[in-house]
């Protein structure tokens, strides 16, 4: 049997186009666009390639994006000041910070200054807290797991009472995506580098998500027959026989995955473009929270 492949840019075109025509509404009606502001601190090319990324998107579907870029010996005071004018500023509905920041700058004191409100990555601990927390709503939702929980519930009839495996803990994809599937009852383990028989854990899941950043790391004999796989991460390993020197892969083995799993999500195309989407819809989120 070969798995289903989940087609991640034809799902995030599905959300792009929702939010595209909920901004259109916005504006028919004489309100203003979504804004967002995304800061950049430094050179580092990823984080340069992602917030372009980012501000096409956005561009795409109508939201207005403001790009600050600041030298990467930038001080902290004058990152929380130009984070204190955004949260301040009424065009802004969204503020993203680009991580990882320089290491010179603390990183927990700028997210802890985002609004509450314009925290479109959802990585403010009052947001992180409230989803921690039963019966409590948070104001945004992390894109990425948000990305992941929209293909989970493609691909599952019900998520309830299933097990799901979360490999990895990060603060940015495996701690709140096993928040989320605890909220939708799945049966959650999370796995990590003191796991023991990881292999035997793994193969326990109804559903994975592999967000631990090892290439190619879950084989084929580690997933339950029929299980949902999807792929976080985004690794680049050589390849002299491409034409760039390297490829990119996931933390799956995608090969051997395919032939065991009943769905599975691609690397390159399949959460990477979600992540924009979601990032897009929290931004429109945020211009519904700044009407109340
Ligand atoms: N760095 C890696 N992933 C992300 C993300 O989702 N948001 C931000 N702001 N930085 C990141």
């Amino acid at each position: 049997m070969t798995a289903t492949i989940l087609d991640g840019k034809a799902l995030a075109a599905e959300i792009r186009a929702d939010v595209k025509a909920r901004v259109a509404a916005r504006i028919a009606a004489g309100k203003p666009a979504p804004g967002l502001a995304t800061v950049l601190v430094g050179d580092n090319p990823a984080s340069q390639s992602y917030v372009r990324s980012k501000r096409k998107a956005s561009a795409e579907v109508g939201i207005e994006s403001f790009g600050y870029e600041l030298p990467a010996t930038a001080s902290q005071a004058e990152v929380e000041k130009l984070v204190s004018e955004l949260n301040a500023d009424p065009k802004v509905n969204g503020i993203l910070v680009q991580l990882p920041l320089p290491g010179h700058l603390d990183e927990e004191r700028v997210l802890n200054l985002i609004s509450i409100e314009k925290d479109v990555d959802g990585f403010h601990p009052v947001n992180i807290g409230r989803l921690a927390q039963k019966g409590r709503e948070p104001s945004f939702v992390p894109c990425t797991p948000e990305g992941c929980m929209y293909m989970i519930q493609k691909s599952v009839p019900k998520i309830e009472g299933i097990n799901a495996v979360v490999l990895g803990r990060s603060n940015i994809v495996g701690m709140p995506v096993a928040l989320l599937l605890v909220r939708a009852n799945a049966t959650v383990t999370i796995c990590h580098s003191r796991t023991r028989n990881l292999p035997d854990v793994v193969r326990q899941a109804d559903v994975l998500v592999a967000a631990v950043g090892k290439p190619e790391m879950v084989r084929g004999d580690w997933v339950k027959p029929g299980a949902v796989v999807i792929d976080v991460g985004i690794n680049r390993v050589d390849d002299p026989s491409s034409p760039k020197g390297y490829r990119m892969v996931g933390d799956v083995n995608f090969d051997e995955v395919k032939e065991v799993a009943g769905v599975i999500s691609p690397v390159p195309g399949g959460v990477g473009p979600m992540t924009i989407a979601m990032l897009l819809r929290n931004t429109l989120h945020g211009a519904e929270l700044s009407d109340k």
